[in-house]
């Protein structure tokens, strides 16, 4: 199953199809294996997955119910591939529709976000896992586009863009994508090529950094509408959740670090931190092509799925420093649980590791200013892109409420500026080069 092919038209009567080969692959072994993704796929697809009738859902439900409880030795990751997007196919029905479902975070297994930092080869080959699938996601939104623009898909086909949002769409993508694929050892495309010509080469090299992830992938666009813009919208917000497990892995090992007999290399971590966060910010000016009248269209589907609940944001956020216990008891951190239990457990953070490290006099001098100007500028990148946030939410949605069940953008105004660290003090950057303007 491989783009576009996933998403070629579907009629009434490929619904009827679809309950037929899900009821003879239910009568059958009901290999893992051999569930009919492509069918489920292409009727979620296209009604949207807010629509998808009754007598479907009951099949899945029931598909889903014959899964072995605990997997068996051969299939067991065909087991688990199925049982993760039954669950996400199913949030709705089931009543627990939220952020990590509408994006499918299940089904990408985000690397890098695991508690250990591990060794220093566990760390590089999380890294590395981190980037191919940055890439991919945003080379994959570009395919779309380009798939669209070209009609060679009847996915999402309401409210198409014009070309040249197109060409800008692939212009700011393969931007984003450049510095993890320079990390990766590979050459974003010369700068004479076009921006849909660079989309495409970003796309071959994509496809190729992890062949045997396509089908989770795939499996991982599950749209609540058919609005065009919908498909943009799912990938970034996945890109970034990727970036933030990536930075929340760095932040980890910073603590680790600064808590040992040789903190200085902290300082490293934090940089590498910084760089993910700047080096994505072309993603928000992606996002900022986003038709807002599409963004309205498709958000009356989404209520209850919310960035609010991102745990990887507020797990970045907590490795900072603690939250005041205002903020732990607000809707901030009550929409993610996991992450509240560690705070009130007493995780240790960067603010608190480099006080007793300093403290201790296990880091002085020159080391000790160096891991103070990489936790500024880690600062000061954190800040950038909240106030680029701020602004990108206030133009999509005006005076709207927020679908975390906040007020909308008054609640991100309110946090904006909340200090990263208390440790170090000079973290506000006055030069504020990311977001709409480049648009
Ligand atoms: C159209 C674009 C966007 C709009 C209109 C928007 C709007 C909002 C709103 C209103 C909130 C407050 C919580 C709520 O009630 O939902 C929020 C929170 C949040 N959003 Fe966005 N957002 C957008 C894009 C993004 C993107 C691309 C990301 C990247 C992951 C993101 C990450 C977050 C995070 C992490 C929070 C929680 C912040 C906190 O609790 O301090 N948002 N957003």
């Amino acid at each position: 199953m491989t783009y576009p092919s996933a998403s070629v038209s579907f009629s009434e009567s490929s619904k009827g199809s679809v309950v037929h080969e899900l009821t003879s692959w239910s009568a059958g072994a009901a290999d893992p294996r051999a569930f009919p993704y492509p069918a489920v796929l292409g009727e979620f697809h296209r009604v949207g997955k807010h629509f998808v009738g009754k007598e479907l859902l009951e099949l899945l439900d029931a598909a889903r119910r014959r899964l072995p409880a605990a997997t068996g030795m051969g299939d067991a990751e065909a087991t688990r591939l199925l049982r993760d997007f039954l669950d996400v196919a199913l949030d709705k029905w089931d009543g627990r529709y939220d952020y990590r479902s509408y994006l499918a975070l299940p089904l990408l297994r985000l690397p890098g976000a695991a508690d250990d930092p591990g060794p220093a080869g566990g760390a590089a080959t999380a890294r590395r896992a981190g980037d191919r699938l940055f890439v991919r996601l945003v080379a994959d939104a570009l395919a779309f586009e380009r798939a669209a623009l070209g009609q060679d898909t009847d996915l999402l086909p309401r409210q198409r863009p014009a070309p040249a949002l197109v060409a800008k769409r692939c212009r700011l993508g393969v931007r984003a994508a450049a510095p993890a694929l320079v990390r990766l050892g590979r050459c974003p495309a010369a700068g004479d090529a076009g921006p849909t010509d660079a989309a495409a080469a970003l796309h071959a090299v994509a496809v190729d950094l992890d062949p045997a992830a396509e089908l989770p992938l795939r499996l991982s666009m599950l749209p609540v509408h058919v609005t065009h813009d919908e498909y943009l919208f799912i990938r970034v917000l996945q890109a970034y959740e990727c970036l933030f497990a990536g930075v929340a892995g760095e932040l980890g090992a910073a603590v680790a670090t600064l808590a040992g007999d040789r903190p200085g290399p902290a300082a490293d971590r934090l940089a590498y931190a910084r760089d993910l966060v700047d080096g994505a910010s072309p993603l928000f000016s992606l996002l900022a092509t986003m038709q807002p009248d599409s963004f309205r269209t498709f958000r009356q589907y989404t209520e209850g799925a919310s960035a609010i609940q991102s745990r990887s944001y507020k797990r970045v956020e907590s490795l900072c420093r603690a939250p005041s216990r205002g903020r732990l008891d607000s809707v901030a951190y009550r929409s993610v649980p996991e992450v509240r239990i560690r705070i009130r457990a007493g995780e240790p953070t960067v603010d608190e590791a480099y006080r007793s490290a300093v403290r201790d006099g296990r880091l002085d001098g020159p080391d000790r200013r160096l891991v103070a100007r990489r936790m500024e500028e880690f600062a000061a990148a954190l800040l950038r892109w909240r106030r680029t946030h701020h602004r990108l939410a206030t133009r999509m949605l005006g005076a709207r409420s927020g679908t975390g069940y906040t007020e909308g953008t008054p609640y991100l105004a309110a946090v904006r500026d909340l200090p990263v660290f208390t440790a170090v003090t000079r973290q506000s950057d006055p030069l504020d080069p990311v977001g709409g303007q480049h648009a």
